[in-house]
């Protein structure tokens, strides 16, 4: 597809064609990942971080938010629960915390691998190539690093400086991450004030050219402590929605840029629409769900932006809830790692 196909389906309004891209993800999905939803249970290990990304309400400044870190006992409890979910994955995620030291997260990786069949990804930013480097030695399968958006004058606004002073290329710490041997996932959020219909098309393009395994996108949802929160969206012509259609409509042209990538129905999307978001993720080109497995009592402190699904459940009650919600979509549960790198099974 084209960048002028890619712009004419992100402007689409036409309820009727808009179906036909629904059913082209669709089918799409099912041809190149089969039938089967991969489970991976997200674990949030901490909220501290040293960086002040204008849009997330894990930023340092947030100088109210509470902030914990789990040890490396609670961590192993949490894979031992996604293990009893019957998740094959778990994601170790955090803001960017050097108080999470790098031997420390090698020790855990390493634990984990050694008691379970998990996959592993890990998902804490920023790190030096050395700590990923001991991280993928200690059995880390997969990094996750969304590049939040292909416009460099945008991404420089809303994400400063590190506390080294220098500014990040994302895309070369994800050439970087798939040379060391992880399977690489990135990203994008949608409606980011200042952001053009054209910004989206070049994120779908750069997708394709980074050959991501995994790919998450997600509307933004302003958080009112944080600098881009309190900005009033512009509503102009060029500026995509924050909303779900936008982001169905960028999960299904993801699909067809990226048959073969590992696609999650986001909590972000469950955040917009409760009811029915993550189906429709699921129905329009996702193959993946991310269930929280964090221990009840910090779910409500990793608040990235407000509202978000989930932080009053338990991992059993998200296990539960999301089996019902699979089971009425007629999709079946993936077993095993669910790789990307591997040729899914037909049958599931
Ligand atoms: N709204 C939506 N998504 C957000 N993220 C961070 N802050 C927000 C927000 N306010 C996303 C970023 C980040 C991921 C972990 O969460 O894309 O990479
Ligand atoms: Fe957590 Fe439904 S998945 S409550």
């Amino acid at each position: 597809m084209n960048t002028a196909e890619l712009l004419s389906w992100l402007t689409e309004t036409d309820e009727l064609r808009l179906e036909q891209l629904w059913a082209e993800a669709d089918r799409v999905r099912r041809e190149n990942v089969g039938e089967a939803v991969h489970l991976r249970g997200l674990i949030e290990i901490s909220n501290y971080c040293v960086r002040r990304c204008a849009y997330c309400g894990l930023r340092v400044e947030r100088g109210d938010l509470v902030r914990y870190r789990m040890t490396p006992d609670e961590v192993l409890g949490s894979a031992r629960d996604a293990l009893k979910f019957g998740y094959g994955t778990v994601v170790l995620q955090a803001g960017e915390d050097p108080g999470w030291r790098a031997g420390d997260l090698a020790d855990v990786v390493r634990r984990i691998k050694s008691e379970t069949a998990l996959a592993v990804t890990l998902s804490l930013g920023e790190r030096s190539p050395d700590e990923w480097r001991l991280w993928r030695a200690a059995g880390a399968d997969r990094y996750l690093l969304r590049f939040e958006t292909s416009n460099r004058a945008l991404y420089d606004l809303i994400h400063p400086a590190g506390p080294d002073g220098k500014r990040s290329d994302r895309l070369a710490m994800l050439r970087e991450l798939r040379a060391l041997g992880y399977e690489i996932g990135s990203g994008v959020m949608i409606g980011i004030p200042g952001q053009t219909y054209a910004d989206l098309a070049r994120d779908l393009e750069t997708f394709r050219e980074l050959d991501l395994d995994m790919i998450g996108v997600g509307p933004f949802i302003p958080h009112p402590d944080t600098p881009l929160g309190k900005t009033a969206a512009s509503a102009g012509p060029e500026q995509p929605p924050a909303d779900e259609l936008m982001t169905l409509k960028m999960v299904a042209l993801t699909r067809l840029m990226c048959p073969r990538a590992n696609i999650p129905s986001t909590t972000a999307l469950a955040t917009l629409n409760l009811a029915q978001g993550r189906e429709l993720g699921l129905q329009r080109g996702a193959n993946i769900v991310m269930p929280n497995v964090t221990p009840l009592k910090y779910r409500a402190l990793y608040e990235i932006y407000p509202g978000k699904a989930c932080i009053r459940e338990d991992g059993a009650q998200c296990s539960f809830c999301l089996r019902g919600r699979l089971a009425a979509i007629g999709r079946p549960v993936g077993r095993g790692p669910g790789s990307a790198r591997v040729v899914p099974n037909r049958a599931e």
